[in-house]
């Protein structure tokens, strides 16, 4: 999630939980290519495993991007095809790309050709008034002629005139049910359904039909849910976890930003989440920050 989930965010995420799959916010091929890759693709070696998004629509700047993401050594690339925001829409990519079902199949392939680890797409159910079952299956399954066969499917449909990227994550409603019955046509997909999971029950319940979910805003804004996700989903024997033993974790990793130069508030803002709902938040952010030798 854009300016969210940071490498910073992604680093206080592992110290929660292994097993998870984490994705970095969507970086886009411009970016990459006319930048010095590293300023937008460096990560810690503790996030994996992590999965690289892209923006774009170029099947030659996909592909080149991908390889670039491989040699960073992520461990899985993601495509976007879900955002709905005015800069991705005048840059015809995100979900405008739902109605160019066979330029996505084009830009999947150069991807996939050019690496070795998996490619992912991401989507939604439909778009503006392309919102029908056999628009989305069409989308569908011309990219997985591909041979793509892994989707995060944020169960909602994108509407781009008239409301922002953050109502495009609330009032089009959600609509599991088409999650569900791709993954019944197509139980040889991997489907990962996103959108609404606000904690591990729900995720689990979701799971007796899809083979993952991804969560997002409450991911971030609660992140103490997936301290027991190693445990609840992956069945591990997960140690029990303290907060104040993820903050002592943090400290180190905190500092260690701080001599590079990263501004304090970048680092300690992913935390704050942790405090959610707890009676004296403030004075345990005070706390936090005054801790980190600045
Ligand atoms: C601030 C913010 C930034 C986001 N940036 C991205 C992004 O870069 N790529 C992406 O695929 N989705 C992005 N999303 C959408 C989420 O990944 C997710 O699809 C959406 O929020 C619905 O899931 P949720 O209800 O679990 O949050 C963003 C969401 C938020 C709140």
């Amino acid at each position: 999630m854009l300016e969210l989930t940071t490498r910073h965010f992604r680093y206080f995420a592992r110290l929660l939980t292994k097993r998870t799959l984490l994705y970095t916010e969507m970086v886009t091929t411009g970016a990459i290519l006319h930048n010095k890759p590293e300023k937008f693709l460096e990560y810690n070696k503790e996030e994996h495993p992590v999965a690289l998004q892209l923006g774009g629509n170029s099947p030659k700047d996909l592909a080149e991007c991908a390889k670039i993401g491989e040699d960073f050594g992520y461990d899985e690339i993601n495509l976007n095809c879900g955002c709905p925001s005015e800069r991705v829409q005048s840059g015809s990519f995100g979900v405008c790309l739902m109605r160019e079902a066979n330029l996505v199949a084009e830009c999947v392939a150069a991807m996939q050709n050019a690496v070795k680890i998996p490619v992912s797409v991401k989507t939604r159910i439909g778009i503006d008034r392309d919102d029908s079952w056999d628009f989305f299956l069409n989308f569908v399954e011309t990219v997985a002629e591909t041979g793509c066969k892994h989707w995060i499917i944020h169960a909602r449909k994108a509407m781009l005139k008239g409301l922002s990227p953050k109502e495009n994550r609330a009032v089009p409603p959600l609509n599991y049910e088409t999650v569900f019955k791709l993954k019944q046509i197509h139980p040889d997909f991997k489907i990962s359904l996103n959108g609404g999971i606000r904690d591990l029950n729900q995720a689990k319940n979701i799971l007796q039909k899809t083979d993952s979910v991804m969560i997002g805003s409450a991911a971030y804004r609660t992140p103490w849910i997936l301290a027991n996700a190693d445990c609840e989903i992956f069945g591990e024997n997960a140690e029990i976890k303290d907060k104040s033993e993820i903050l002592e974790k943090y400290i180190p990793y905190a500092e260690t930003q701080l001599k590079k130069g990263v501004p304090p508030t970048i680092i300690t803002k992913h935390l704050m989440g942790l405090f959610h709902g707890m009676p004296d938040a403030k004075k345990h952010r005070v706390a936090l920050i005054s801790r980190i030798k600045l």
